[in-house]
């Protein structure tokens, strides 16, 4: 339901971040939406509308660059030969998009040949889980592992290798976090993290270099122009950026997918019946139940938002969720639909920094929720709502406790 009086600044703030809104943020999203654009401090807004979402994203006068102060006089050069900032999504042109393109090169065709493994890969999880009836946490026993083995697999990782990258992406997650949300030990850790990522990664670079192989990583050492190939420091970037963006966020998907699905007993029963109407269902979680609820830029020119002007350094806060739920855009915006025509939501952002791996999430989730739909006889929820994690911008169910009667079928063997 959605009310017409604006809800103050910082009551906004406390109830976006408050743990107990979590299982379900829809109806504080309704209410912020009913202003095109909030104020939630001195120089932060929050803009919670399709139609503005969708410009602002991409609006060259926000920059995605994050706050902190990157180089110094020692610091390494990029490719471009400034100082080096990190990962391309906090980049912006020129030089996000030749680190961008050089990754895309490598990455589409390699998706393009991977619906096959992907849905082997389910299958083989599904087995493991056992045939008799049961309890099975969707999140540790699908939606977990399934995007770790899919990346290992993209940029040539051996299997035996598998855990040590399902660890790293576990930990380095964390810093996903607002920093202001995390313990000096929690913060510590990180750092230690992030060295032992590129303590492992170096070496793996490193051999790819004196041999290389037909992976992702090698393509990206040795194709293209050798004047704008990414350097070592920025490869690791990338390879850091491709474990991080596309792991919890793909783990949510399909949790809430599944979480979706068996609180729509009909829609599962049709896809059930049906995997072909997978494609629409992924596409409708993705509006209803976003894995990435929010996205921030940074302004570096005034710009007006609903009538408000942003004032450069200002901080802009695009609450992608909310988007998806609104009335302006969607007709009945809390139905879960999978039918819904003209679904353009904003689950994978937009512009610039739309997302790399949108085709693959797609594939890993369509593979996933199928073989669910299929496999498991008679699924209920156990908990519902099940516990959350704790992190607002990346939300998704800690655990998916589901019953069920048994698992059939067996998975074909991956080739
Ligand atoms: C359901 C799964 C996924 C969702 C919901 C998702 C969502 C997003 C969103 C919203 C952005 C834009 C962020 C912004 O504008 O600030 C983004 C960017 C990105 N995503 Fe994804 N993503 C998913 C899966 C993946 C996968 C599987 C990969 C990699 C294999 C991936 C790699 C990236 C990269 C590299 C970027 C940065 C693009 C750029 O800056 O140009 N994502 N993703």
């Amino acid at each position: 339901m959605t009310t017409t009086a604006p809800l103050p600044a910082a009551a906004a703030y406390g109830r976006l971040m408050d743990q107990a809104n979590r299982h379900d943020p829809y109806p504080l999203f309704a209410e912020l939406a009913a202003e095109p654009v909030q104020r939630l401090d001195a120089h932060t807004w929050l803009v919670a509308r399709h139609t503005d979402i969708a410009r602002l994203l991409r609006d060259p006068r926000l920059s995605a660059r994050d706050d902190a102060p990157h180089g110094g006089p020692d610091a390494p050069l990029g490719s471009d030969g400034l100082p080096f900032a990190g990962p391309f999504l906090s980049l912006d042109p020129p030089h996000h998009d030749t680190l961008r393109e050089q990754t895309m090169h490598q990455l589409v065709p390699r998706i393009l040949g991977m619906r096959p493994h992907i849905e082997a890969a389910v299958g083989q999880l599904l087995d493991a889980a056992g045939g008799g009836p049961g309890r099975l946490d969707i999140v540790e026993s699908v939606a977990y592992p399934l995007p770790v083995g899919v990346i290992c697999e993209l940029l040539g990782v051996p299997r035996e290798e598998e855990p040590v990258f399902h660890s790293f992406a576990t930990r380095l997650t964390r810093g996903l976090d607002p920093v202001e949300s995390l313990s000096a030990r929690q913060i510590a850790d990180l750092e230690v993290t992030r060295r032992d990522w590129r303590a492992y990664l170096l070496p793996m670079i490193a051999r790819r270099q004196a041999d290389p192989g037909a992976d992702l990583i090698s393509g990206l050492l040795t194709e293209g122009d050798p004047a704008h190939r990414m350097n070592t420091l920025e490869l690791g970037a990338t390879l850091g950026l491709l474990l991080i963006a596309g792991h919890e966020t793909t783990v949510n998907l399909v949790a809430n997918g599944t979480l979706a699905l068996l609180r729509h007993p009909d829609v599962l029963a049709r896809l059930r019946a049906d995997p072909g109407l997978a494609p629409a269902v992924v596409e409708e979680v993705l509006r209803f139940d976003p894995p990435v609820q929010m996205t921030g830029r940074h302004a570096t020119a005034p710009i007006q938002v609903g009538g408000q002007t942003v004032e450069p350094g200002d901080r802009v806060l695009l609450l992608l969720a909310a988007g998806n739920r609104d009335p302006l855009r969607f007709p009945d915006p809390d139905r879960f639909w999978p039918e819904r025509p003209d679904n353009a939501h904003l689950a994978f952002g937009g512009g610039v920094h739309y997302c790399v791996g949108a085709a693959l999430a797609r594939m890993e989730a369509q593979a996933a929720l199928s073989a669910i739909a299929t496999r498991l006889t008679a699924p209920r929820l156990v908990a519902d709502p099940p516990p959350y994690r704790p992190t607002m911008l990346l939300r998704g169910p800690r655990e998916l406790l589901v019953d069920h009667d048994g698992i059939t079928g067996r998975a074909p063997a991956s080739g």
